[in-house]
Order: C-alpha cells, then structure tokens, then sequence
C-alpha cells in the first residue's frame, strides 16, 4: 500500500512559557498544503526501511514513519516483518512538518495493514512527536496544548501560498530553547489587509518562534526582507523554520513568485491548501 504525506503550514504560531515536561504550550492554526513525500508499505521477508535516495532510513531521514509503523505493530500484538519505503520531497529541518506528516502516514497505513482502529492511531501519535497528531487529520486546525489538542475547522482556502526555504536548518529544541533565552519574544503582528479574505477574520498569522530563528541564523531576515521585496506582500515563518510563505489569491501569480525567489534556496514551491493529513493511494501495478 502507499500513501502521500502532506506539509504543512503554521498561519501564526503563539508560545507560552515552557512547562514542567519541557514542552512549550502552543496556539495556532495549521494547515495541510499539497506538498508531498510519498510512502510505501507492505508485510515482507525481513524488516526493511529506506528512502528513494539510498539512505539507511532508520539512521535519520524517515525515522519518524519507521517508528510510527512499529508502534502500529507493537500496539496489534504483531511480530510480522514490514518494507517501508519513503519518496522525500519536503525539505527536512524546514519547519513544513514533513518528518511528522511521514509519520502520519505510515501510522495510517500500518493501521490498515495491521487493522488497528484509528481512535488508537490517535493515541500513539503524540507519542511520536508533537505535530504528528495534526498530521493524522490533516486539513485546517486549531493547534493547541503542545501540539496534541486538534480542533479541526471548515475548510477556508481560497488563496496559494508560495514557500521559500533558505539555505539554513533550524533544529526545532534549539529554536524554543533559545526563544526562552530571548525572554519570550512575540512574532510580529501583519496587517488583516495583506491576507486572503478567508484569513482575515482569524487570528494574525504572528509565528512567536520568528525572533528566535533569526537570532540562531540572522540571514533568516535578509531572505524574509528580500522575498518581501521580490513579492510586494508580507513574508511569514512557517513553525520553527525557515521555511517562508507568501499568500497569493491567484494560483498563476504564487507560480511565477516563487520562480523569482532568491537563487540559493534549497527549495521553492506553490502550494493549495488541502483537506488531508495524508491520503491512502490503495493498491498499484506500478510503482508511481
Ligand atoms: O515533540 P517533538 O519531538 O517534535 O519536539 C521536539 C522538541 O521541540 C521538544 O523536545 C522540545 O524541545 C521542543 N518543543 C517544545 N514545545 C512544543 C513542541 C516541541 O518545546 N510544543
């Protein structure tokens, strides 16, 4: 079976003061975007998990899906040996949500193959890490508590967004650790004015984690300010970054925006909200 796996995107990010587990207590809206790796999941011979690209999956990249099909595993009471594979096209360490959205989908889809209900599926997901519970659902969301409290929302699209990610990668820990340092900065507020209507009536899309990115990597700032120069609208943060996004109501204009993003970026692409955290493709004679 496979499966595709959405980014998402933070429209605004609150933090409050760290609690006693470590965690920071967030509010804010996410929202899944038709960015996607693709993933592959079957019973097998032997235990085996890599990536399109060659890499050892359980040594770093696509960790996070191989830990969330054995907890699918573990949690039927099974000791049947699975294949994952996993197609990386969200960039890593970019704050689109890309490792949590792998692990969505292969919780998902080692539910079906194990036949493990979802209402478990949702129990196992924070345990995976704190945005994975977002990505199970997918959609439009109001995030809150560290990331497990998911109050799904209407659909509200009607807008592309284009993303940039520079050149620099932001280790979630150490952006809230050096948020504290900073004593808690706020994101910057943006005008209603500047949003798609159907995010004008919500909260400003103000990410919190902004001045402790750039404080990590101050060339953060000069991308954000030279995309908003290129752009002619504000700039937001998506999580704890790099990644930047703008709003463009009209799909062709997000498309030629981000072909004029800075040279240098590791990755720059248009995207539509979708309704999904992850969506199972079902059966395949080939391997697209
Ligand atoms: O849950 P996850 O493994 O994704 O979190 C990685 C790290 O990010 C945590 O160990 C913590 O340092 C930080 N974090 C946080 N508050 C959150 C989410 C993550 O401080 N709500």
């Amino acid at each position: 079976m496979r499966a595709d796996a959405f980014a998402k995107i933070n429209l605004g990010l609150r933090v409050g003061s760290r609690r006693e587990d470590g965690y920071h207590p967030v509010h804010g809206f996410f929202q899944s975007i038709g960015w996607s790796d693709r993933i592959w999941l079957e019973f097998c011979d032997e235990d085996v998990a890599e990536t399109d690209s060659g890499d050892e999956i359980l040594a770093g990249l696509g960790n996070f899906a191989w830990r969330a099909a054995v907890a699918v595993r573990d949690a039927a009471g099974s000791d049947r040996a699975m294949g994952l594979r996993l197609r990386k096209e969200i960039p890593v360490a970019a704050g689109l949500g890309g490792g949590s959205a792998d692990a969505a989908a292969a919780l998902g889809l080692a539910g079906l193959l194990f036949g493990v209900p979802s209402s478990d599926l949702e129990n196992l997901a924070a345990g995976i890490g704190s945005d994975v519970p977002f990505c199970l659902r997918g959609g439009l969301a109001l995030v809150e508590g560290r990331g497990e409290i998911v109050h799904p929302r209407r659909p509200a699209g009607g807008y592309t967004v284009g993303i940039v990610v520079p050149p620099i990668e932001l280790a979630t820990p150490a952006v809230f650790d050096r948020w504290d340092e900073l004593g808690e900065p706020r994101g910057r507020e943006i005008a209603a004015s500047t949003l798609p209507p159907s995010r004008r009536g919500e909260e400003s899309p103000a990410n919190d984690l902004y001045p402790a990115a750039v404080s990590l990597s101050p060339a953060l700032d000069d991308w954000r300010a030279e995309i908003e120069e290129r752009w002619s609208r504000p700039v937001h943060m998506s999580g704890s970054g790099p990644a930047l996004y703008g709003f463009f109501v009209d799909r062709d204009e997000a498309v030629e925006a981000v072909a004029i993003a800075p040279v240098g970026a590791r990755a720059a692409h248009a995207a539509e909200p979708v309704w999904q955290g992850w969506s199972a493709l079902g059966d395949e004679t080939t391997d697209e």
